[in-house]
């Protein structure tokens, strides 16, 4: 019953100043005598259609609590009202006809005294009444507002400092005192797609990791990120001994035995003009030295994952161009190994061989022949396990047979490896530190032994602040938390919750708080286009990029509309995230709901992003100070690939609701 959604965190709110019009003279519920309104109509909000709110957990409901009870504040029962929770957001057409609204609001006794929300009422876009944030258990807060001749109305729910669990919030005896026809709930229209950058120059340019680690001995397999006209031609100056590069695919392949650091010039040549670029070389032990880009089946096909889809995943990372953005990994998550007991023929039969050598499904007949594919395409190839006895979906998992299974998966010629906790967790019940730990160093000792790199991708949602020490226990990058969802609560809860990771993301090491929701997703057979709107994706994106995050696309890469291929294909964008620097941003300013976050980058200059998480268009100010920077700066804004020209102190601009403004900011 309790919010035990655990994605999201809503910002600090201040302590509330009151707007005139919100002071609560007298409680709201009181009986309004009929002299006083005459003629005036009343509707209950329960009586709205309630289906409209968005929530960040539970459902929307009428005439009792969102854990399903009848409504209670303060141990007072209330027969009328919306029971709903934080992160809640209800819009109305009001045209004028609407003369007040009256409620009481507070956190449902179903909490007890945890939770704390603050309600807050906009009309034709402004703020008319925001509550301090309520505790459970406190009594009802009466409010009455004045609405005459606004046209729009929004009740939002907010959460208080302490994250959004136990946010049950009740508007009871909540209703419109109108005139002629009743006030209507409304889904807000959704912004139509708009795109911001232009199309890559037909001149070529190096675009991509401008580092990359490879262990002594293993397979480099590295694919040179360019834009511009094809036909194109590579080439590269200090190339080490052992290492070649195709001229026409700009593949570089090979093996260095020995460790250091090389630096390559590369040149790419079309009939437009020429590209340069250096590109640092380090055999090492370290691999991953910029997150990984590519894409992962889940979040389109979940269980209906085949070899087919696969194959065309890989296809239209070539086809559609993103492999020249610099997008190379194809991964493939939880349903390729057998599902214990499954009657389906496809998916059911022995789990591994005589030898105890897994075995996959029938819907991957051949996983060698699937990665020498996706390898001939220039691309790197996934493969998901647990280090449980099966997968969440009941699939056969590496327990007993780690070293095996790394083995198998190396064999076959897999390049990542997403390690899923899951049915682990029936082995240990309330694992210690140490038990946390000890599957995925296990799992690292199994993957170092192998004769190829293969990127470990701990899965583990988070547990044991595993930002804190998943690095240590081998990990490339490591989930940060539970899975994401397509909507707004979902993608922004888990986003501008990292703050707190952060400072423990590097080169070999990074925060990955899960993989991307825009383009056609849907978890299943059926697909539908992200519920994410238009700005909410250039959020998604902008800051996936400020947190150096792995970026892996869950969307049906064969098809993509142009507002996605341009989502994902800034390369000044996938720059920020890409930067060799390899630090994560900060979040440098918190105020009411909007944020700026900010990460320094290799050539000294400032990846900036400014967020507006209010219904609202908010103006944002970017003092230079905050930032610790004195002097004047150029801006460039990077989605629309612009020059903002010099500003000496601060920049203000209007950032749309769930919106994004991001800059890059440079010495003159
Ligand atoms: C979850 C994981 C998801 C996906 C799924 C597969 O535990 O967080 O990203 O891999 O398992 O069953």
């Amino acid at each position: 019953m309790s919010g035990i959604s655990l994605l999201l965190v809503l910002p600090v709110l201040p302590g509330p100043p009151l707007p005139p019009s919100a002071g609560p003279a007298r409680p709201a519920a009181s009986p309004i005598s009929e002299q006083q309104d005459s003629g005036l109509r009343t509707l209950r909000l329960d009586e709205c259609d309630l289906s409209k709110a968005r929530q960040g957990w539970g459902r929307p409901r009428a005439n009792r609590s969102v854990g399903g009870r009848p409504l209670r504040i303060a141990g007072k029962e209330y027969e009328h009202g919306f029971g709903t929770h934080t992160d809640g957001v209800l819009h109305f057409r009001l045209d004028g006809r609407v003369e007040r609204f009256e409620a009481l609001v507070g956190v449902d006794s179903e909490v007890g005294s945890r939770g704390s929300v603050a309600f807050r009422v906009l009309a034709d876009g402004k703020e008319r009444f925001l509550s301090r944030p309520l505790r459970g258990g406190e009594r009802p807060f009466p409010l009455r507002i004045d609405l005459r001749g606004a046209k729009t109305l929004i009740l939002q729910v907010l959460g208080g400092e302490d994250g959004i669990d136990y946010d049950h919030a009740d508007w009871v005896e909540a209703v419109f005192r109108f005139r002629g026809k009743p006030p209507e709930t409304v889904t807000p229209p959704r912004p139509k797609p708009y795109i911001l950058t232009p199309p890559p120059r037909p001149e070529p340019a190096i675009v991509g990791a401008r580092i990359f680690g490879v262990r002594p001995g293993s397979p480099v397999l590295y694919q040179i990120a360019a834009t511009g006209r094809r036909p194109m031609r590579f080439s590269a100056d200090n190339l080490p001994e052992g290492l070649r590069l195709d001229p026409t695919s700009g593949r570089l392949t090979g093996v260095l035995k020995r460790p250091g650091r090389h630096v390559i010039d590369l040149r790419a040549v079309n009939d437009l003009g020429a590209a340069h670029a250096k590109l640092s070389l380090v055999v090492g032990d370290r691999i991953a030295l910029t997150p990984p880009m590519g894409w992962n089946s889940w979040n389109c096909w979940a269980l209906a994952v085949d070899d087919g889809k696969i194959r065309r995943a890989a296809r239209a990372m070539v086809s559609s161009g993103l492999i020249r953005h610099g997008w190379q990994y194809i991964n493939i998550d939880d349903g390729w190994m057998v599902k214990r007991n499954s009657k389906d023929p496809t998916l059911g039969g022995p789990t591994r061989d005589e030898e105890g050598r897994i075995l996959t499904n029938k819907r991957f007949p051949d996983m060698k022949a699937l990665t020498d594919f996706i390898h001939g395409l220039g691309l790197k190839a996934g493969i998901y396990t647990s280090p449980g006895p099966w997968t969440c979906a009941g699939y056969e998992g590496a327990w007993k047979h780690e070293k095996q299974d790394a083995q198998t998966f190396a064999e076959w010629g897999f390049d990542f490896l997403k390690y899923d906790w899951c049915g682990y967790g029936s082995l240990v019940k309330n694992p210690t530190l140490a038990q946390l730990q000890a599957p995925y160093r296990l799992m690292k000792a199994c993957l170092d032994a192998q004769p190829r790199d293969i990127v470990f991708s701990l899965c583990q949602y988070g547990m044991g602040k595993v930002w804190e020490w998943g690095a240590r226990v081998g990990g490339n990058c490591w989930r940060t938390t539970g899975d994401i969802r397509d909507s707004w609560s979902s993608m922004s809860g888990i986003g501008f919750r990292q703050d707190v990771c952060a400072p423990h993301a590097g080169p070999g090491r990074w925060n990955d708080p899960d993989m991307l929701v825009v383009g056609k997703v849907g978890w299943g057979p059926k697909l539908h286009p992200s519920n994410l709107n238009p700005d909410e994706q250039y959020t998604h994106i902008s800051l996936w990029c400020l947190l150096a995050a792995p970026l892996l696309i869950g969307c049906d890469l064969e098809d993509l509309d142009p507002f996605t291929l341009n989502l994902l294909t800034n390369d000044e964008v996938l720059a920020i995230d890409q930067d060799p620097l390899g630090r994560a941003a900060r979040r440098v300013v918190k105020k009411r709901l909007t944020e700026i976050w900010a990460r320094p980058l290799a050539d000294g200059s400032r990846a900036v992003g400014l967020f507006n998480r209010d219904e609202i268009p908010l103006e944002i100010r970017l003092e230079f100070s905050s930032l610790g920077l004195r002097g004047p700066r150029r801006l460039r804004d990077l989605w629309r690939q612009k020059d903002l020209d010099l500003h000496e102190q601060s920049y203000a601009a209007v950032v749309p609701p769930h919106g994004v403004l991001l800059l890059r900011l440079s010495r003159p």
